[in-house]
């Protein structure tokens, strides 16, 4: 029996026992007790109520295939090729694999867990089961690889538009493609190259981690946060935000297909959090003021010596302290 089994049963919030669960279900004690163990270490938030059974620390909200296909199609007239699974090593890993097999134009793959979820610079993305979003998009472009230059600051813009829509506002960006609410990171945008290139087509997999209900982290070192952290007055849907993230991000790759990078700069600029603030790169070696991107999507610095624009995936920026 799958553990998402389990966790629906116990979506209403009482406390069931391991005896009523096994007799609902026709397995023993025991199973419901592995099932169980398995949902803890997907990172399921369960309490054990002793001498009582078992209880859903705050209830999931799980993600339906049905329902976001249904709401991408009523605003959009795009075909979805869209997985929802359970677990998956990677929801980056899963695009590129379908479009390695060539089964689908646009394929979208979004998963409850990822028992190998990655993020920028060859970190680990933090992926609890049932919490957050990890979403992946494959994306089509054309013009070659000089083509996809400023393409994942579009999509922070995208992320930033679809959450402020959704009541998330102000929504910061921190360069080159972190989300950012009060200060703490929300989310972070993974963009990955396919090796191939037909007929100057470019296949980039653009991979969102956004932290929905999660409330506690240990492993992340970084100041973070979640909406329903940030944004408790509201009440967070992984449905609605997976269809209008979808939504906002392929309108926001044809918006940028057509008039490049230009069509958004302005957008970004206004997120910008380390504008007028004091930050560092390599390490320090280099200080200076934020003053914004230029109109190739490059960090601009302003240091004793000028203005130096800083590449994306060259350095990291950070606050000086
Ligand atoms: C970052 O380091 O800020 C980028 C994190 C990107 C994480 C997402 S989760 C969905 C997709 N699948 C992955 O393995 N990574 C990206």
């Amino acid at each position: 029996m799958k553990a998402k089994v389990l966790i629906t049963r116990l979506n209403d919030g009482k406390i069931h026992s391991g005896q009523s669960l096994a007799t609902e279900f026709g397995v023993s004690r025991t199973a419901i007790w592995k099932i169980i163990q398995r949902a803890l270490k997907e990172g399921f938030n369960i309490r054990t109520v002793r001498g009582h059974g078992y209880q859903l620390a705050s209830p999931v909200d799980f993600l339906d295939q049905e329902i976001i296909v249904k709401n991408v199609e009523s605003v959009s007239s795009r075909p979805l090729a869209l997985s929802v699974v359970d677990e998956i090593d990677s929801t980056n890993a899963e695009v590129m694999r379908l479009l390695a097999r060539g089964e689908c134009v646009t394929p979208v793959v979004t998963a409850e867990t990822q028992t190998a979820g990655r993020g920028r610079r060859g970190q680990p993305w933090c992926s609890p089961a049932g919490e957050n979003i990890y979403l992946s998009m494959g994306l089509s472009l054309s013009g070659g690889f000089s083509a996809v230059d400023g393409l994942s600051l579009v999509l922070g813009v995208a992320v930033a538009d679809a959450l402020e829509y959704l009541g998330a506002a102000p929504v910061g960006l921190k360069w080159p493609n972190d989300i950012f609410i009060d200060g703490a990171k929300v989310g972070g945008i993974l963009v990955e190259l396919q090796g191939e290139l037909q007929d100057g087509v470019v296949h980039a997999i653009v991979g969102l981690g956004l932290n929905v209900h999660m409330t506690a982290a240990p492993a992340i070192e970084q100041a973070w946060t979640s909406l329903a952290l940030a944004r408790p007055q509201l009440t967070w849907s992984r449905n609605a935000l997976v269809s209008t993230l979808i939504t906002s991000i392929a309108d926001a790759s044809d918006k940028f297909q057509s008039v490049g990078f230009a069509g958004f700069r302005s957008s970004w600029q206004s997120r910008d959090v380390f504008f007028s603030r004091h930050i560092m790169a390599r390490d320090g070696e280099l200080q200076g003021v934020g003053q914004g991107i230029d109109h190739s999507g490059n960090y601009v610095l302003r240091t004793i010596e000028g203005d130096v624009a800083v590449r994306s995936g060259e350095i990291s920026l950070r606050f000086a302290s």
